[in-house]
């Protein structure tokens, strides 16, 4: 009770909440009497924009309460409020909490992703948010980074995918969507101050494709800038990213906001291509901006752009034309919580099971199971910070299982069990992990599970053969001084408030896990190479970092910043192509049935220029249990002017099979699976020569290979 009561003063005082969303600052004035309902959204922007004064143009660039675009009341113009983020609907009350970012990416499922966010859509209308702030999808390049849960892994092309279906179930559905933090934001240590430098190729093919995706092809309707510099401009004020690639280039026609208090100026940001400072109007105000237009410095066509593009995005999703909150939408439900819990048990990695550790079947014999560890009884919903919606309920895993098994077996709670009582159970599962005090926003988080976890996983596998060891974190860890002691490990990461529940009916085998992992667990620290200047001890800066000089120029210029010296060999790229055995790899996930694939063809064995290849396989289930397998597509480039991975994730498709049925997977392979950016041309290209294709169901686990040629 202390401690949720202390999480929610928490919540409030750091990030904030929406002050009154439910509340419409509208009387009479109707906004189609300055506009004709037949008119495009940009129109209806046109038509609002000529009726604008100088000074409320002005102050509409700048947040008003925290979290809102401000109203207009005169022209009929609510306030248009957001909310944070990706796993539900933070500060307007209690949310269904879907599993965090990095989960509902494992779940390698895109239908599964849409519904998940049509379903928080509505849950935003009804509370009168008309914009949420996700998805996040910065990539895992550090295991320790502490938002890793909030993102969706190690993968461009894998983040990409799940971003856009993401997105297009916001924005279908009435919301608009804000994909974040742009750009190169793959820590949160020390993230106002320190930088990241990288080239342009690394920019290109790792950091910036879910961010293009999101523009071409979710047509995403909010980008939000990141804190850090990025090569030494802060994000808010890169004229480079946020025009020059992502307005001109890409065509991105919607809105940049600023992350929460990272601009530092008023004419850079303004003249960088920032059109809404939030959350208020501290350097993008009227006294600044009216100065600078006097001094010809910035221009009201450049301010006119900026409304503009605001206006424009909330008239695409009919923000403007409906009342704030909407009554025939659902806040909560039965069906909400049954999405949420859908979304979570696909998002669940079974990393390991010897034996048949798992599942725990009560139908074959009575059992009695003991359960510990630090998050048995506090099962984790999500990491901490912005992200993390106050849940309606909360179930630990200790109270699942004792509810689930009832008169079939026997669940023993114990916080210290000594290894007597382990060994005469029938099965330990111990819950490990973090919390969201220990992984979450403004600090990273160690590499190691707590030195107690650990302990108590080692004395555990000492005693009991059927050692269970379910994994509450967002994101890799150490697992090399005990994985080989334990027959089984399932990574649930932050499953929301499903989160006991789910876990348990894993264990259980209610569930047959299909989640592939969408990062490496690395056996070392150092077998990562991103790490190599990477801050000492991360750990030991923690919260104390939230009460720290956030937007402070001079302190920001003294860190030193992260060089990206890995390029783009991130990841798998890396553990592939140096030939480093990864703990657990990426893709990696295993099921209670088998898979097989095999029979790849390709539908010819030339891709020509603009051309396109199908790749079809046929999986079969082996096993006798109905279940899931993803089949992934790997690429790799045979001869090449620049050095590339050794393979790259470029297609994949989950099938649901029954026992013993068999089914046909189809991906399209075409030029923009091949390329790389070459940076003496700034530009994609692909190269004329042999490619190889890899199918199989993790980055480690390849079924068959074949060839063909492009451009000869
Ligand atoms: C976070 C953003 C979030 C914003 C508003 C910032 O601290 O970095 O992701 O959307 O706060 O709460």
């Amino acid at each position: 009770m202390l401690k949720e009561t202390f999480f929610k003063i928490y919540q409030k005082l750091i990030f904030g909440e929406a002050k009154s969303p439910r509340e419409s600052f509208l009387q009479d004035v109707r906004v189609d009497s300055f506009t004709d309902r037949n008119d495009t959204p940009a129109e209806k922007a046109r038509k609002i924009l000529g009726q604008l004064t100088l000074e409320e143009k002005i102050d509409f660039i700048g947040g008003y309460e925290w979290f809102a675009v401000r109203a207009v009341p005169r022209l009929g113009l609510d306030a248009m409020w957001m909310a944070d983020a990706s796993s539900g609907i933070r500060g307007v009350g209690e949310s269904t909490v879907f599993p965090c970012l990095v989960s509902m990416a494992a779940s390698w499922n895109r239908d599964l992703i849409h519904r998940s966010a049509a379903v928080m859509a509505e849950e935003c209308r009804a509370k009168g948010i008309s914009n949420l702030l996700a998805p996040g999808v910065n990539i895992a390049r550090v295991p320790t980074c502490g938002r890793n849960f909030e993102y969706m892994g190690e993968d461009p092309y894998l983040a990409s995918e799940m971003a856009c279906s993401y997105i297009t179930g916001l924005q279908e559905n009435g919301i608009v969507a804000t994909i974040k933090h742009f750009a190169a934001n793959n820590s949160d240590y020390d993230r106002n101050k320190t930088g990241s430098d990288l080239d342009d190729r690394t920019l290109r093919e790792i950091y910036l494709p879910a961010f293009e995706a999101a523009v071409k092809k979710a047509k995403v309707l909010s980008v939000m800038s990141s804190y850090n510099p990025v090569n030494g401009v802060s994000a808010s004020e890169n004229r480079r990213l946020l025009t020059d690639i992502l307005k001109n280039e890409w065509g991105f026609g919607g809105f940049v906001v600023s992350d929460w208090l990272s601009c530092y100026d008023a004419e850079k940001p303004f003249n960088a291509g920032l059109d809404l400072e939030m959350p208020n109007a501290k350097y993008m105000n009227r006294k600044n901006l009216m100065r600078l237009m006097d001094k010809g410095r910035i221009t009201v066509a450049d301010l006119d752009d900026k409304v503009l593009r605001i206006l424009t995005s909330f008239f695409a999703v009919g923000a403007y034309e409906r009342p704030i909150a909407d009554a025939n939408a659902a806040e909560n439900g039965p069906a909400h919580q049954k999405a949420a819990y859908d979304a979570a048990a696909e998002g669940i990695v079974l990393l390991k099971n010897d034996n048949k550790a798992l599942p725990l079947d009560l139908s074959q014999q009575q059992m009695t199971i003991l359960v510990t560890g630090s998050r048995a009884k506090d099962t984790e919903t999500g990491g901490g910070g912005s992200s993390r919606p106050v849940a309606y309920r909360k179930v630990s895993l200790k109270d699942a299982l004792t509810e689930r098994v009832g008169q079939s077996g026997k669940v023993i709670y114990k916080s210290s069990p000594s290894a007597a009582q382990m060994k005469k159970a029938d099965a330990v599962v111990l819950c490990v992990g973090f919390s969201y005090c220990t992984e979450g926003e403004f600090h990273d988080r160690p590499w190691k599970l707590s030195a107690k976890d650990r302990k108590l996983i080692l004395k555990a596998a000492a005693s009991q053969a059927r050692t269970i060891v379910v994994l509450n974190t967002g994101g890799a860890v150490e697992t090399e001084e005990w994985s080989g002691k334990v027959p089984a490990i399932v990574d649930a990461f932050y499953p929301g408030d499903p989160s006991g529940n789910v876990i348990a009916d894993v264990l259980l085998g209610k569930i047959n896990p299909s989640g592939k992992l969408p990062f490496t667990f690395g056996k070392k620290w150092d077998d990562y190479s991103s790490v190599s200047n990477y801050v000492d001890k991360p750990e030991k800066f923690g919260l104390l970092r939230i009460t720290g000089p956030a937007g402070n120029r001079t302190l920001r210029r003294l860190k030193k910043p992260f060089v990206y010296e890995e390029g783009i060999f991130v990841g798998y790229r890396h553990f592939d192509t140096a030939g480093i055995d990864p703990a657990f790899a990426f893709g990696h996930g295993l099921s209670y049935t088998n898979f097989e694939i095999s029979g790849l063809k390709l539908s010819g064995g030339k891709m020509k220029k603009d051309g396109s290849i199908e790749v079809s396989v046929t999986v079969r289930n082996t096993g006798n249990v109905d279940g899931s397998e993803v089949v992934q597509l790997y690429i790799s480039d045979t001869e090449s002017s620049l050095p590339r991975p050794a393979k790259e994730l470029k297609a994949f498709e989950k099938v649901f099979l029954k026992a013993g049925e068999s089914g046909t997977v189809k991906m399209i392979l075409t030029e923009e699976s091949l390329r790389f950016y070459n940076p003496s041309k700034q530009g994609w290209c692909v190269e004329p020569g042999e490619f190889t294709v890899s199918v199989g169901n993790s980055s480690r686990n390849i079924a068959e290979t074949a060839v063909f040629t492009y451009g000869m």
